[in-house]
């Protein structure tokens, strides 16, 4: 398949996860902050993001999907640009404003654009966010260096994404926990796969975790170690490792609202701790960096 057959399929792709996703849950922030897989794990460093927002702030969303994070940052006052290459998914969220604009004190604008090769204007932003992007794209070294241009001196680069692979240990538990908890497979056919698949239900888990959806650029990101890059660019670069395994539960959990929240705070307070001891690796990283 040809690299812009590849493009139009990976915006396809998004685009029709971010439609079933606003049938759901509208692409807001306000909203998306009480869905199980943000409740534990991305909710407080987005919080804490938007909280160090300024009006007036210059800022740039790359692969903004339906764009609800540019959203919010136009709703706590930047004027705030969303690039991604899934048109489909930014009319998801054109769609929206034109429905909430009034509430939206910023400015917002929503552009395509292939990120591989995108060029930025240069010292522009006071913030520009990624967030479950970089692994997606195949010229990663690119992208930072015209992120490091497009900053303002003093500006901010804040980026969520996953970075490895999932560790054996954390493969172990999360199928363990799948395999008992009710998820949206029923127990019949998880017996039945681990009969089929013997020695390889966590394989089959790990694969799961670090795969999200059909996209033909899953994974492709993991040819750079894009933390590395980033480091270089941003020797004072600070990095948080999430939890392990709580945010693939999250995903997978079915059970009322009412038992799934505390259930996910049990296994989110246990993944912490055997993170912090080091049983339990994390793949999900927050890092910020500033261009001094
Ligand atoms: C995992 S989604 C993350 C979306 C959004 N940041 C979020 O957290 O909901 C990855 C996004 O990257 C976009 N993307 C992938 N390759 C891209 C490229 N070459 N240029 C621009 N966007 C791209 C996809 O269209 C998709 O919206």
């Amino acid at each position: 398949m040809s690299y812009q057959d590849q493009l139009e399929q990976e915006g396809r792709i998004w685009g029709e996860a971010f439609r079933q996703l606003a049938r759901e849950t509208p692409p807001e922030w306000a909203f998306y902050r009480e869905r199980l897989e943000y409740l534990y794990t991305h909710r407080p460093s987005i919080d804490a993001l938007l909280a160090s927002v300024k009006p007036g702030m210059c800022a740039l969303e790359l692969g903004c999907g339906s764009g609800w994070l540019t959203l919010a940052l136009a709703q706590a006052g930047a004027d705030a640009l969303g690039l991604d290459i899934s048109k489909q998914a930014l009319d998801v969220g054109r769609a929206y404003y034109e429905r909430i604009r009034e509430r939206v004190s910023g400015r917002l604008r929503y552009e395509v654009a292939d990120l591989n090769v995108v060029e930025l204007p240069a010292a522009t932003y006071d913030l520009i966010v990624i967030k479950g992007t970089l692994h997606h794209l195949p010229e990663a070294p690119h992208v930072i260096a015209q992120v490091k241009r497009a900053l303002k001196r003093g500006g901010r680069l804040w980026i969520h994404d996953s970075q490895g692979d999932e560790h054996p240990r954390s493969v172990l538990l999360a199928s363990a926990l799948m395999f008992l908890l009710p998820t949206h497979v029923s127990y019949a056919d998880k017996l039945r796969g681990l009969w089929r698949f013997r020695q390889n239900p966590t394989e089959r888990i790990r694969m799961s975790m670090q795969a999200e959806g059909l996209s033909p650029f899953e994974g492709i990101g993991r040819h750079h170690d894009w933390l590395a890059l980033v480091q270089d660019a941003f020797p004072t670069a600070t990095v948080e490792r999430g939890l392990s395994i709580t945010g693939y539960l999250a995903h997978q959990i079915r059970l009322p609202r009412a038992l799934a929240v505390p259930t996910l705070w049990l296994i989110s307070r246990v993944d912490a701790l055997l993170t912090r001891l080091g049983v339990l690796h994390s793949t999900g990283i927050t890092v910020s960096a500033s261009l001094e």
